[in-house]
């Protein structure tokens, strides 16, 4: 059985207004439709501080939107003190990854650090590729392996920390 502890989860890209917002509603989206908001804290980082307190992308915004999903989190930098806070970090690629490794303990990033991709049902990369410098179609492409990877990472919390099925 689950102690009543609440499980927290943040999503890290690199800028925190493209990729890891986006993981971030749709994960969020997914929690409220299992009832499990009372047990799970969702948030998003970035391993850069550029975009600090700034809204989503807008072009990331508009594609969630079109599929039902609201980006609503502020651009916040990930800080070596936010390993204690969260029980599972996960890095939208291997850059980042490798970033959030150098912030924490090897201890540390076995248990609490997971490539956002090793959870993805389709095996065909390891990143969610950078949306930033290139066309419309990098947030489409985004969206399809966001979307189809975080039930499945839902899936793993709620076995992980034992949370009702
Ligand atoms: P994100 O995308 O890491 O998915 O939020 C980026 C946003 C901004 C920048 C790079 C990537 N940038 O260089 O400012």
């Amino acid at each position: 059985m689950k102690d009543s502890r609440i499980v927290k989860v943040c999503f890290v890209c690199l800028g925190n207004i493209c990729r890891s917002p986006l993981a971030h509603g749709i994960f969020e989206s997914l929690v409220t439709q299992a009832g499990l908001t009372e047990s799970i804290i969702v948030e998003s980082a970035g391993t850069g501080a550029w975009h600090v307190g700034e809204c989503p992308d807008p072009r990331m915004s508009a594609t969630a939107m079109k599929k039902g999903i609201t980006l609503s989190s502020r651009a916040q930098q990930f800080t070596p003190g936010n390993f204690r806070q969260f029980d599972l970090v996960l890095a939208m690629d291997q850059v980042n990854m490798d970033s959030l490794k150098a912030l924490c303990s090897t201890s540390v990033a076995n248990e609490k650090l997971k490539l956002f991709r090793s959870f993805d049902p389709v095996k065909d990369g390891l990143n969610v590729p950078d949306p930033y410098y290139g066309g419309e179609n990098g947030f489409d492409v985004v969206f399809h392996i966001v979307n189809r990877t975080c039930p499945q990472i839902l899936e793993y919390v709620k076995e992980r920390f034992s949370l009702p099925q």
